[in-house]
């Protein structure tokens, strides 16, 4: 990010888009245009991708705490509470984990992402990766830098996911009227994953973790970083997404439709 005039908050939302607004299994999600195969392969890998994540809001937390960064602090700290499901009180709430969010979600498509022997694609076993050399070894400010492009980028892509979600499995996913309270239960269930993560990641941990990021707006050093924190995401996450978009067997031809009717839109 080398022109001045452009905000941080800019620069992050462009960037973001620049990946998933085109992207071929993106604009395929949003559309409804996977078959049920093809959304469990979807689900089942993305579900791989950074399992390291809360260790790595953690790990943010305590290097801004280290250098002075109390403000930067407390918006990752508020994260990870929200990630672990932790209450002001430090009690750990199960119905409020978003790892056990994530299970039911993929329980509920009889996918099992912890079985050992489960199959990563190249692409996700490089972002996967990736993210555990990003917790091992990289600065306080590359590593928020990528937490924020997550943040903002979850809701994109998950927004798309809900379409087609609920196209393919609304008997799993979407209540209706006459379901009884258990039904209504279970459902509600299987979707927090997926419809919490749009709400809030985009109202509050981006722009929380925004707000504690832009007064560095002025500190080229911290920049360099902030913003190589979120080129990573971006390289990654279109790895990630070509690897899917070849494995879903979207040829070239199906690849030109998708990319055409975005930009027709
Ligand atoms: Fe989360
Ligand atoms: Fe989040």
């Amino acid at each position: 990010m080398n022109d001045k005039r452009t905000t941080l908050k800019d620069y992050v939302i462009a960037e973001n888009k620049a990946v998933v607004r085109h992207d071929p299994v993106v604009l395929a999600l949003m559309r409804k245009q996977l078959d049920v195969r093809q959304y469990k392969l979807y689900a089942a890998q993305r579900a791989s991708v950074a399992s390291n994540f809360v260790r790595l809001v953690l790990k943010a937390a305590d290097a801004a705490r280290a250098m002075g960064d109390l403000a930067l602090a407390a918006a990752l700290d508020a994260n990870a509470d929200d990630e672990l499901g932790r209450g002001g009180d430090g009690i750990v709430h199960a119905e409020r984990n978003h790892r056990n969010w994530k299970l039911a979600y993929l329980r509920t498509l009889d996918i099992d992402a912890e079985a050992p022997d489960f199959p990563l694609l190249p692409g996700t076993r490089a972002h996967a990766e990736a993210f555990l050399e990003l917790e091992a070894g990289a600065s306080v400010f590359r590593m928020a830098g990528a937490l924020l492009s997550l943040e903002n980028i979850i809701p994109l892509e998950y927004r798309a996911a809900i379409q087609s979600r609920d196209h393919l499995f609304p008997q799993l996913f979407c209540i209706a009227a006459n379901d009884d309270a258990d039904a209504r239960r279970r459902k509600s269930a299987a979707r927090q994953y997926l419809d919490d993560h749009v709400v809030h990641d985009a109202s509050e941990h981006f722009p929380q973790l925004l707000g504690a990021l832009e007064k560095y707006q002025d500190d080229a050093a911290a920049m360099t970083e902030i913003c190589a924190g979120v080129d990573f995401v971006n390289r990654h996450r279109k790895h990630f997404y070509q690897g899917l978009a070849e494995a879903l067997g979207f040829d070239n031809a199906a690849m030109e439709y998708f990319t055409y009717g975005a930009l027709a839109a």
